[in-house]
């Protein structure tokens, strides 16, 4: 058995207005028509048979909706009650299937090419994970990006997994060369992770356990959740675990997280963009440009963003700001 865990758990807050609560990022079909959900279910269909998707109170009936028009026949849905992290999250889909499941853990907002690279990446993780490894997803850095973790490796073998390290220590992994990114997906079977996670963050797998038996039809309770430590998986388990390898891959790869990588996505040519600059959510207007360079323009029924894409990061902020006035 091999299952496509899909965690569904952020809002994708650099996106606003396109991304909102009620309806985050990964739901968004502005991907030739297709959501970034979608797309991971369909990449991930061939050599998964079973998808589980753990995801939040305010999106399993957005989840629900797309695995139903994709007619997922074999899926099981878990829904928190808040989000307590993916060390958790993950925990609850491990505990849900036999222990010599293989788990294909993906995140549910990224865009991958070159799908046969990424086959052929996926064959190699499960006959791994198949022997007892943890088994992480290693593409070449082009920046020394702080948002991401650090997989430091020879071959297959992990000499040391580093979660989001500060610039400088970023620039230095780049400069040894033998240091890839860590894609955020994972490769294991169910047996191998909760061994990890009892070893590493006990507590966790306790609290997890916990909340998971008293769930009502996959849904989570909260008071019980609220109690389960809030760490990711990468600084759970990934950072000490000695289990832990790596598949270097050059499938192309980009985590949808901002205007930015939108604005790289839409190349020239494609109708989103207008010579240097990209407009979203117009359709059915006209929209010029005149003097302007880099510029994003969003909008959506209720709101319009403009921007320069070089402040994408700082979407947050208005997102947070906005948060807090409403
Ligand atoms: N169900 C659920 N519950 N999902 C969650 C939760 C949660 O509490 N928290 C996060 N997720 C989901 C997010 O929606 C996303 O799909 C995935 O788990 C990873 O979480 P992020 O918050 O996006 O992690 P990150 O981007 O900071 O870091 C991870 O991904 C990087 C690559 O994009 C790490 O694995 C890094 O090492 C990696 O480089
Ligand atoms: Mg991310």
């Amino acid at each position: 058995k091999i299952v496509n865990v899909v965690l569904s758990g952020g809002v994708g807050s650099r996106l606003w207005p396109l991304s909102r609560k009620s309806k985050p990022k990964q739901y968004l079909p502005i991907f030739d028509n297709q959501s970034l959900f979608q797309k991971t279910i369909k990449r991930n269909a061939g050599i998964c048979n079973q998808v589980m998707v753990v995801g939040g109170v305010d999106n399993y009936e957005l989840s629900r909706d797309i695995l139903e028009k994709m007619d997922v026949s074999d899926y099981l849905e878990l829904v928190e009650a808040a989000p307590r992290n993916t060390a958790a999250a993950i925990a609850f889909a491990a505990l849900s299937v036999p222990s010599d499941a293989v788990m294909l853990v993906t995140p549910s907002d990224h865009l991958i090419g070159d799908e046969e690279k990424y086959q052929n990446s996926l064959k190699q993780a499960i006959e791994m994970a198949r022997k007892g490894s943890l088994v992480t997803f290693g593409l070449i850095p082009t920046r020394p990006e702080t948002g991401f973790g650090y997989i430091e490796h020879k071959g297959n073998e992990v000499l040391g997994f580093r979660e989001k390290p500060d610039l400088s220590r970023a620039k230095e992994f780049l400069d040894k060369g033998n240091f890839l990114w860590n894609s955020g997906m994972f490769c294991f079977t169910a047996g191998t992770y909760l061994d990890e996670l009892q070893k590493y963050e006990p507590e966790v797998l306790e609290k997890s356990k916990v909340a998971l038996q008293n769930a009502k039809d996959g849904f989570l309770p909260l008071e019980l959740s609220m109690e389960i430590p809030s760490i990711s998986v990468d600084y759970a388990v990934m950072e000490k675990s000695d289990k832990i390898k790596v598949v270097p891959s050059s499938f192309t790869w980009s985590d949808m997280g901002s205007f930015e990588a939108l604005f790289d996505y839409f190349q020239p040519g494609s109708k989103e963009r207008k010579g240097n600059n990209l407009a979203l959510g117009t359709a059915g207007k006209h929209v010029e440009f005149v003097g302007l360079q880099h510029v994003v323009l969003v909008e959506t029924p209720d709101a319009i963003l403009v921007l320069n894409k070089d402040n994408a990061q700082e979407v947050k902020k208005v997102y947070e700001r906005l948060e807090k006035e409403n």
